[in-house]
């Protein structure tokens, strides 16, 4: 084995059979018209998992999957420690694209498969994991197999998580034969590194390939569920309503507004919202709606939350209407390690990729590892800001531009002692 780190510098990374990974993955799930469905412990996040654990041993990796169905394959370094972690997820949203999540996974992969064949021996260990759950659209939260790993959301609370159709974690995992046995929580990495798509258009809008991502925004997801009265629509008079779809229609509105006021980074989406019974000369007696707020700032975050749920309490009030709510998930902003964002910056330099520093407005896994260890994540540009969409799409030349800057920055932690 060479175990001259200078040589490191000189490698590259086959861009070729990444691109290929990332295809025949995005075969799995495969929706007509592009993009993949590959809900977290689907049948189809079966399909993909067992895929990408064939590589891995093919690999000759050492793979282990934990209580929470995490998946970690590990190349030896020359000293028996943590290893520099490279991680990310498979599972998508019912609308997902090619490259969220799946990118950072199967490059973890291809940084490992071009070490192995430069024979290039490393100081410590290098993993690739995939976490369960990043996504969030079947059970909450987002991030649940890496809030798990870290140690910040209880195996018990996750395993127990009732799906959107009625099935839990738990048992979804033993059903998908990802009950992994490895003791969750039970690793902290030398630092941790994801390559992921913008997912937004920041980069493309100021003609920039690297993104050295500064931290995460804060998330909070909100469930209402409103309890009025179904009536006849032509005959009740509008005072003697409890009509829980105004009610529901007024928080979107209130989102917005929001949104607006505050203006700055402060996001709102309404993702979900559902009438009952969802007839046209009914007024609706069920409603539940969600609410996806952002902000990079939690002082502004808390105050758009406050601001929500009093208008939620004071509007179905006065409508008549019951109101319950549900805290989804609930992430504090993080940043991200100065010393890693210096180095995407000089890798990217290096390489006279043109680069700038953004925070992230999607949540990712890195965001649970950020505050146990250095961390940092490297943005490559989505074509029109367009993600969470079947449409989603990187160019090749992107993510050999990503590709690169992650090889470097991966050499240099493979041979550096940092810490927190
Ligand atoms: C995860 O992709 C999220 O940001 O919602
Ligand atoms: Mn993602
Ligand atoms: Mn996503």
């Amino acid at each position: 084995m060479n175990d001259n780190p200078s040589r490191s510098t000189e490698l590259s990374a086959n861009i070729r059979r990444l691109q290929n990974r990332i295809e025949e993955l995005g075969r799995i799930g495969a929706i007509t018209g592009g993009g993949v469905w590959r809900v977290a412990l689907s049948d189809e996040d079966q399909e993909g998992r067992n895929l990408v654990v064939r590589w891995m041993n093919d690999l000759g990796l050492s793979i282990q999957v934990d209580q929470i169905g995490n998946v970690i394959g590990t190349r030896a370094g020359v000293l028996d420690c943590a290893p520099v972690l490279i991680g990310s997820h498979i599972d998508s949203v019912a609308t997902g694209g090619l490259y969220d999540g799946a990118l950072g996974v199967l490059a973890g992969l291809e940084a490992i498969q071009t070490l192995s064949e430069a024979d290039l021996k490393t100081q410590y260990p290098i993993a690739v994991g995939f976490f369960t759950n990043e996504e969030g659209v079947r059970f909450t939260p987002d991030m649940m197999g890496s809030a798990v790993h870290q140690g910040s959301l209880s195996l018990q609370t996750a395993l127990e998580t009732v799906g959107t159709d009625g099935q839990t974690v738990g048992a979804e995992l033993i059903r998908i034969g990802y009950a992994g046995d490895t003791p969750v929580k039970n690793m902290t990495p030398q630092a941790y590194l994801e390559l992921h798509i913008e997912q937004g258009p920041v980069l493309e809008n100021t003609n920039t390939t690297i993104g050295a991502v500064t931290g995460v925004q804060g998330i909070s997801w909100t469930e209402f569920e409103l309890q009025g009265v179904s009536n006849h629509a032509g005959t009740t008079p509008m005072h003697l309503r409890h009509d829980a779809g105004y009610v529901a229609a007024a928080i979107a509105v209130e989102a917005r507004a929001i949104a607006t006021d505050f203006g700055d980074n402060q996001v709102a989406t309404i993702g979900v919202s559902e009438l009952t019974p969802n007839l046209i000369n009914v007024i609706a007696n069920r409603a539940r709606v969600t609410v996806d707020l952002r902000n990079t700032s939690d002082a502004k975050l808390h105050q758009a939350e406050t601001r929500l749920i009093g208008f939620a309490t004071d509007t179905a009030a006065t409508e008549g209407v019951t109101l319950e709510k549900r805290t989804l998930a609930r992430f504090s902003p993080v940043e991200f390690d100065t010393v890693i964002i210096d180095m995407v910056e000089k890798a990217a330099a290096s390489s006279n990729h043109t680069y700038r520093r953004l925070p992230s407005g999607a949540g990712h896994d890195a965001q649970m590892f950020a505050p146990n260890c250095p961390t940092g994540m490297i943005f490559i540009p989505s074509t029109q800001g367009i993600s969470h969409n079947i449409n989603e799409f990187s160019s090749e030349q992107d993510i050999a531009a990503g590709m690169d800057v992650l090889m470097k920055v991966l050499l240099e932690l493979l041979q550096k002692q940092l810490s927190n």
